[in-house]
């Protein structure tokens, strides 16, 4: 049977499956080329349905035998799957399939890595496995048995309790009912790294991190960390575990990070074996925060799912937000904060402006797997901060009981969400849902006006025209604000100001000088704000603001404006800003992660898209070399200072990867980054020399590459690590990440046909094609080179695996910012691709919308 074929799915057309499923019993026989599995349904038409049509998905799957009730039956084969006629009262559904796990590179269904059986069915896999309504609200309760070489094949494991196991096989029992997406299967010669957890209410869960033999030392902080992700979620949402295992499994293949699939998440390795000698500091902390994301999918995705993938949101944006919570928790708030609001417009806000731009519930796809954006899962968790400030703590913590008392069990709506704060606090949040509907970035201006006594913020806010929306409707905005006299003391605490409408104006009475204004406090909405304010205010702001936010904000508009300035018109760094930072940099009663997030600037490609906006062409070789210079300024500026401040942060004893030493490693590196500007790498290559981290050690190879002395170090550590797949990685991205913009695809296209380079692996294929896509002025080189190579690849990977190869597509989606030359570069690559026959689905329709722009 064929897949079916490229088409515009609806949200206005949802309709309810004709079908409830009561039972399912899946066998399989699991062999590397010819896996057989054996599926027995007892389906029960569902009274809520009128559709009664009995279609079954399936894709790539060869079908042995089929039987109604016993009855052998042949059904009719359609594009996507088959249908049958059934009775009209209950039956038993039974087929047998046969499927080839060694040949699925695509990494969607049942496929092979390293030797070892795994699967990964959200959002359509489910459909590559065997013959079933493969949509979330078709919820079932899954009992599995699982046939293996007991020699090559010991550990088999399924979702929910193992019942039974011998010699070949093991049988699992999922007493949740859940949707066909949440199903999972992991066998193989796999080593387990367990511990036990126990339940608020007293049941023993027994928990296990599951690896490749040689991988048991990396466990260790995964399982802290599913352990404190488990504490969390019941002492702060009340939410407790509810089966008597928990098993996650590490596979070396895999599209994304990680997946909730119920009792047996399935991760990315790179996303969950960390240790000291092999992940650094930006590795544990991402480990904790998946590893606590996909455990609380748990309640928030798998007990309460979707109804449909139009409301993905519903459960990626809010898991989104708990484990943001939950790492705000583990580490410091403001310092996660402004990571968050770093990522949100370093991928969020590109899409939200260009040709990719779509609502966070959107109305159409064609391919669902293009649909798990930024806009959706980053989007999506402001979104719901929003409605929290908007209706407070303690009505926020209430409507998330209600959601959960009133929902669970089922596959839920935006408008089911919406609802349960609706009827818990009795607002209205009509208005408030546009944030669901209506895509695009808002743009907020304040203007202030004082009179002696009362002091005015004038706020307005507008949209620009987005992809099928060209109207846009105001929306309900939290502005954040607060107030300081100027000697920096807060005369107004933190409120939230609710911009609903155009325009609008907030006064504060009893003013007899002048406030300060602080304004989008915590970045309190994903919006852009347009405030005229001069250095002075920022440098102000960058020396007082109450806020943690606020003031990391001030010293980045003014590292903004001074690389503007350079940009456009040549004018040397701002002083204001250089002298702020250094005031902040040496003051100690700031933490040391904070600093040194002080210390960083926008991006290269951040300014590529300010520039734009502002109504200029941005030139890529123009933004590199004033990124450059503003760091030999703050090199310059900060000398006498900068080996006090690396020496006052080295970290004595075994290694910790807590926020309190990581974050002192953290501004050690970044002063490194500036010494290595003024010694040529001697400090680097006594770090080099000296790390017992990957933390320390990969920051004095980045150094010392920087610096132009990387060739030996490179080598050393080629030769201490090519065994280690995931420090290979690094090796692979750095290079990439720190070559010369000219000679960036001559860099990445050499790292091609190195021995270790292995295209079907997506971590290697994107520590090498998605680190030279994020080399801003490398990629955009005005050779074209990059381009070209890039495409060249993504051609390559396509018919291999078309999820890892659309996903990367949208590093052109930006292209319209560019000059014509680039442009028109650009959009002959798009074309190639988009003329490749046999494009895979995922790629056509991702090529087709940037090429719409
Ligand atoms: N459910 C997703 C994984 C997924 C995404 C499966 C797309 C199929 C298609 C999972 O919960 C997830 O969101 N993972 C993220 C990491 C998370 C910390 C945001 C990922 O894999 O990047
Ligand atoms: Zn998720």
């Amino acid at each position: 049977m064929k897949d079916a074929a490229p088409q515009t799915i609806y949200l206005k057309d949802y309709s309810t499956f004709g079908y409830i499923v009561e039972h399912v019993d899946l066998t399989f026989k699991l062999h590397p080329t010819a896996t057989r599995v054996l599926s027995k349904i007892r389906f029960a038409p569902n009274p809520d349905a009128t559709d009664r049509r009995f279609f079954l998905h399936g894709e790539q799957l060869k079908l042995i035998s089929a039987k109604i009730d016993g009855k052998a039956v042949a059904p009719e084969m359609v594009d996507g799957g088959l249908q049958a006629d059934v009775p009209d009262t209950a039956f038993i559904w039974e087929a047998e399939v046969e499927i080839n796990p060694a040949a699925n590179t695509a990494l969607e269904g049942l496929y092979m890595s390293n030797g070892m059986y795994c699967t990964q069915c959200e959002a359509e896999g489910f459909r590559k496995i065997t013959f079933y309504p493969d949509r979330p609200d078709v919820m079932a309760v899954f009992d599995v048995r699982v046939e293996a070489d007991a020699n090559n094949t010991p550990v088999m494991l399924s979702n929910g309790n193992g019942v039974s196991k011998g010699d070949g096989f093991a049988t699992w029992s999922d007493p949740w009912p859940k949707p066909a997406y949440l199903f999972a299967l992991v066998a193989g010669n796999l080593i387990a790294h367990t511990d036990q957890f126990t339940t608020k209410s007293g049941t023993a869960v027994d928990l296990a991190i599951w690896v490749r033999p040689g991988d048991e030392g990396k466990c260790a902080f995964g399982m802290e960390a599913l352990k404190k992700s488990m504490t969390w979620d019941e002492e702060v949402y009340g939410r407790e575990y509810d089966l008597d295992e928990f098993n996650i499994v590490a596979v070396d293949d895999f599209n994304m990070g990680a997946m909730e699939n119920k009792g047996l998440n399935i991760f990315n390795s790179s996303c969950v074996l960390a240790s000291p000698e092999t992940a650094t500091d930006g590795n544990f902390e991402r480990i904790e925060a998946i590893i606590a994301h996909e455990y609380f999918h748990n309640w928030t995705g798998n007990r309460i799912t979707c109804r449909d993938w139009f409301q993905l949101c519903l459960k990626e944006g809010l898991t989104v937000f708990r484990d943001a919570q939950f790492t705000a928790d583990m580490r410091s708030e403001p310092v996660k904060r402004i990571d968050d609001v770093i990522a949100l417009r370093a991928r969020q806000f590109p899409e939200d402006q260009g040709p990719l731009s779509h609502a966070v519930r959107p109305e159409s796809f064609q391919e669902i797997n293009n649909f798990y954006t930024a806009t959706i899962y980053e989007k999506g968790a402001e979104v719901i901060g929003m409605l929290k400030t908007l209706v407070g703590d303690a009505a926020y913590a209430k409507a998330l009981d209600l959601y959960f008392e009133r929902h669970d069990g089922q596959a839920c709506t935006i408008e089911d969400w919406i609802k349960v704060f609706e009827d818990s606090t009795g607002r209205d949040l009509t208005q408030f849902k546009l944030w669901y509907s209506q895509s695009g970035t808002p743009e907020v201006t304040v203007r202030e006006e004082y009179n002696g006594e009362t002091f005015t913020l004038h706020l307005s806010q507008k949209s620009a025209p987005t992809p099928g929306q060209d109207e846009k409707h105001p929306q309900v905005i939290p502005v954040a604000v607060g107030l300081l006299n100027t000697d920096g003391e807060e005369v107004q605490p933190t409120m939230a100001l609710e911009l609903s409408k155009a325009e609008q104006s907030f006064s504060f009475e009893g003013h007899t000088t002048r406030p300060i204004p602080s304004v989008l406090r915590g970045f309190s909405a994903p919006v852009i704000l347009k405030q005229d304010i001069d250095n002075a205010r920022r440098a102000f702001l960058l020396a007082h603001d109450t806020d943690p936010f606020n003031r990391w904000e001030a010293g980045r508009d003014l590292a903004r404006d001074s690389l503007l300035g350079t940009i456009l018109e040549g004018a040397p760094h701002n002083t204001a800003y250089l002298d702020g930072l250094k005031a902040l940099l040496c003051d100690e009663t700031l933490d040391p992660a904070y600093r040194a997030l002080m210390l960083g600037q926008p991006s290269q490609s951040e300014l590529a898209g300010i520039i734009h906006k502002m109504g200029h062409i941005p030139d890529p070789a123009a933004i590199h070399t004033a990124s450059e210079a503003l760091r030999d300024a703050k090199a310059r500026a900060f000398a006498d200072m900068l080996p006090d401040l690396y020496a006052k942060n080295q970290v004595e004893g075994p290694f910790s990867p807590e926020a309190g030493p990581a974050g002192k490693r953290s501004l050690a590196n970044a002063a490194l980054a500036l010494v290595t500007r003024l010694d040529g790498g001697a400090t680097a290559s006594q770090q080099y020399a000296h790390a017992d981290n990957m933390t320390l050690q990969l920051a004095a190879l980045s150094a010392l590459i920087d610096a132009g002395k990387g060739a030996s170090a490179l080598q050393a550590f080629y030769d201490q690590w090519q065994s280690d797949r995931l420090v290979m990685d690094k090796w692979f991205s750095l290079q990439v990440m720190h070559a010369k913009p000219e000679d960036s695809a001559t860099v990445a296209r050499t790292l091609t046909q190195h021995a270790d380079f292995e295209m079907k692996n997506p971590n290697r294929f994107r520590s090498v094609m998605g680190v030279l896509a994020m080399n801003h002025a490398g990629f955009h080189h005005q050779s074209g080179a990059a381009y070209a190579l890039l495409a060249d690849w993504l051609i390559k990977l396509d018919p291999i695996n078309p999820q890892t190869t659309a996903r990367m597509c949208s590093a052109f989606q930006t292209w319209k910012r560019y000059d014509a030359h680039r442009q028109s570069l650009i959009k002959e690559q798009l074309e190639r691709i988009a003329t490749q026959s046999n494009l895979s689905r995922d790629t056509s329709e991702m090529v087709g919308r940037i090429l719409d722009a």
